[in-house]
């Protein structure tokens, strides 16, 4: 099925992009496997016609979004984000008119409609940077209250917090990590900024997933508690064979990001199903919040 997948790439002249929780058939086939922030820089600069998003459909919806010349092929189209359900332009535009004037800064993990009504996106690796970026002491950021409240923490800015999140990062305890820690006494523990307050503070590292990733091959240490989708697993055991991975949980499980398989891959392509195309007038104002973003 890799061969078969990997043959019609070539033929369509198409790309593979991977997020770093799909699985592991999934990111051992694809051209590229990355957090939010790689794969949107890598759907804007590809000069492939066809990009194929193993992710969920908001990423899709951002390749379309920097890439309107290209089919974007989301290969399951029910691969959806619940924290991204969480808000609705209707409802995001309730809450700016009834604030004062400030910049919106929206998660990636966001519907295309939701990023038009932004000022700015931000993705977990980035989200410090962008809020430290903006000439204004009050934000109001959306839609991951917990992703809000860790940009608060290292920026001292007032943010006003959505009330939306992961609903698997948020799954993580305290009670979590204590046991892990107990189990895997000296092992490092890394906290994807998803998660609560309560377990960033617990954090050794805070970092998207290709931070850790990162992360983990540079440091010295030997053993690593995984704060994030236990799909990050895979890349950290493959490219560090000599060091042990731990999931904080098992429970840390999208079941989204776990959908698409490679004969669904085989399938989109063969058939050039599951196109996502986000409309000009959604796009062009959804471009300017993210191309900010990439600027920055
Ligand atoms: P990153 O890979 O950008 O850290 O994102 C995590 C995530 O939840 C994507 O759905
Ligand atoms: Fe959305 Fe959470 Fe799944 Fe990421 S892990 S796609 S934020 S529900």
């Amino acid at each position: 099925m890799k061969a078969k997948v990997r043959k019609l790439l070539k033929e369509k002249n198409a790309i593979m992009l991977a997020h770093n929780y799909q699985l592991p058939e999934i990111q051992d086939t694809a051209d590229m496997c990355g957090d939010s922030l790689e794969l949107s820089r890598q759907a804007a600069k590809t000069d492939a016609d066809i990009i194929v998003f193993c992710g969920v459909h908001f990423m899709a919806e951002t390749a379309s979004i920097l890439s309107p010349d290209k089919t974007v092929l989301l290969p399951r189209e029910d691969a959806g984000c619940e924290m991204a359900d969480m808000i609705t332009a209707e409802s995001l535009q309730k809450k700016i008119e009834s604030l004062p004037p400030m910049p919106v800064v929206t998660y990636v993990n966001s519907t295309a409609v939701v990023k038009a009504l932004s000022t700015i996106c931000c993705t977990s690796a980035n989200v410090v940077k962008i809020t430290e970026s903006l000439d204004a002491d009050e934000i109001l950021m959306t839609p991951d209250r917990n992703l809000a409240k860790y940009a608060e923490s290292q920026t001292g800015k007032k943010i006003h917090i959505w009330d939306g999140c992961c609903p698997y990062h948020d799954r993580l305890t305290p009670a979590h990590v204590v046991a892990a820690r107990a189990k895997h006494p000296g092992a490092v523990f890394m906290a994807h900024p998803e998660c609560r307050p309560e377990i960033i503070a617990l954090a050794d590292v805070v970092a998207s997933t290709s931070g850790m990733i990162q992360h983990a091959q540079a440091a010295a240490d030997k053993e690593f508690i995984v704060g994030t989708e236990v799909g990050l697993l895979h890349t950290l055991n493959k490219q560090n064979p000599e060091k042990k991975f731990y999931p904080a949980s098992e429970e840390l499980l999208c079941p989204d990001m776990k959908k698409i398989t490679l004969a669904n891959v085989a399938n989109c392509l063969e058939n050039l199903s599951g196109e996502v195309k986000v409309p000009e007038e959604i796009r062009v104002p959804a471009l300017a919040a993210v191309k900010r973003m990439i600027s920055i």
